[in-house]
């Protein structure tokens, strides 16, 4: 495997915390110069819709917005589903707890999702599409409408785009800062002007009935940003970088106990150690690796440092991806604290409508913060335990079974810290040099 910059496929470098706010956003120009637009001009005047799905089906690229559902896969059956229109959706709500990829893309490189944009719209066959929004993200709208406007003004977007009869119109709809929000189906109620409430899934999903009925493409920020790259060099060309059984690379939100938190661009498969120690210079005042906590997901310990961070992996370490927000938890780091503050998430964030979901987070939150201030029972940790094996699956959508997976797992991993949180009355870790995150 090559060394981990020489694979970045997304962003020209890593991208400390501390640079984010002076990040450069590449010019048109500059876009051009490096072969931008180029893979658009190959697919319209070169390719069939259909070649292009199969070079992204070739590719192995799997979704990363979370669920890694094989991107190609998804593109056949929007561009197969009958309907009047068909529409692309690119997903940047990205309200997820300590998760800043999508925004980072968009800061640097706005023209290479756009890019990916239109060519996924073209291979399913939409003409009106969608760029859904943090609407907190304010300057990254400002970005993306100054660069909509520029590809327009060079005939990359709009009516009969570089000459030929394919039109497209990409509009920018603003959605809440909030995680529920970012759910697909959530996010067509959001375009059609209701509230973000996920719908009950089957009968009908995006693909085949989406914004106004119509079949919706959606996909995640990461995913589009990757389409441009794919058509140009090929889909063999990709499926050569990162992990076999999932190719290409990801951005990982790295944040927590560590000395350089930041975003950084790794192959899938790259290790947990060396996205901490190459990228994160470590854990902050030389303490030692407890812990990191993967959202939505059950967190891995220290026997855990040398896995591979790619959806098999940590599936098989009953874990998971998620989208790629790694939080490090160092010794002296509390794991009841960690954890109570993913629930409280939940707990915040559940749309209501389902009352396993609006119960068992809350719940769930109340009792561990009854563990956590050293006034809980050890029937407090076993109901928490019943309402987990209970609560998973329950709902709409997943966030339920989201709370679900990082509370069990904690408890798997740090039952001894729970208990001794209900015998000691008291988080044993104060006095430690950090008690929550
Ligand atoms: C509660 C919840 C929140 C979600 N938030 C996001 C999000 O912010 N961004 C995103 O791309 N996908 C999010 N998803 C996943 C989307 O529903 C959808 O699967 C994804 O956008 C598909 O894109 P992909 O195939 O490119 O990963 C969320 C799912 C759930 C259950
Ligand atoms: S599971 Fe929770 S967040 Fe999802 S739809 Fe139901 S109540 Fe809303």
């Amino acid at each position: 495997m090559n060394t981990v910059s020489e694979q970045r496929v997304l962003l020209t470098r890593d991208i400390p915390m501390s640079d984010f706010r002076s990040l450069e956003t590449i010019s048109i120009d500059s876009y051009l110069s490096k072969n931008g637009y180029k893979a658009l001009a190959k697919a319209l005047l070169e390719l069939k819709p259909g070649d292009i799905i199969e070079e992204v089906k070739k590719s192995g690229l799997r979704g990363r917005g979370g669920g890694g559902f094989p991107t190609g896969q998804k593109w056949e059956i929007v561009a197969g589903a009958t309907g009047e229109e068909k529409h692309v959706c690119c997903n940047a709500a990205e309200g997820e707890q300590e998760t800043f990829k999508d925004r980072c893309l968009i800061r640097s490189n706005p023209h290479q999702l756009i890019e990916g944009i239109i060519i996924a719209s073209y291979a399913v066959g939409a003409h009106k599409s969608y760029l859904y929004v943090n609407e907190n993200y304010r300057e990254e709208i400002m970005l993306l409408e100054k660069a909509l406007k520029e590809a327009k003004e060079k005939r990359y977007l709009g009516e009969k785009i570089m000459g030929t009869d394919f039109s497209l119109d990409i509009h920018i709809q603003k959605c809440p800062d909030k995680y529920v929000a970012g759910e697909e189906t959530a996010m067509i109620e959001v375009i059609e002007g209701r509230a973000a409430k996920p719908w009950q899934k089957p009968p009908y999903y995006p693909a085949n009935r989406g914004i106004y009925g119509n079949p919706t493409l959606v996909n995640n920020t990461g995913t589009l940003s990757n389409i441009p790259h794919i058509v140009l060099k090929g889909g063999d060309w990709f499926s050569k970088i990162g992990s076999q059984r999932n190719p290409g690379t990801m951005l990982f939100t790295l944040t927590g106990d560590i000395n350089r938190p930041g975003i950084y661009e790794l192959p899938l498969g790259t290790t947990l150690s060396k996205l901490i120690n190459h990228c994160g210079n470590g854990l902050k005042d030389g303490r030692r690796f407890k812990a990191a906590f993967l959202p939505g997901n059950s967190p891995v310990t220290e026997s855990h440092l040398e896995i591979r961070l790619d959806l098999e992996s940590l599936k098989e370490a009953g874990s998971g991806l998620g989208c790629a927000a790694v939080t490090v938890l160092g010794d002296g780091t509390c794991a009841v604290g960690a954890t109570l503050k993913f629930s409280r998430f939940f707990m915040d964030e559940s749309c209501g409508q389902c009352p396993p979901c609006q119960m068992g987070t809350a719940n769930m939150a109340r009792l561990l913060q009854k563990i956590e201030d050293g006034q809980g029972k050890m029937d407090n940790l076993d109901a928490i335990e019943n309402m987990c094996s209970l609560s998973k699956g329950q709902g709409y959508c997943h966030l339920l079974s989201g709370d679900v997976f990082v509370v069990e797992g904690a408890i798997r991993h740090f039952r001894k810290e729970f208990e001794a949180h209900i015998h000691e009355k008291k988080c044993p870790l104060q006095g430690s040099p950090v008690n929550t995150l």
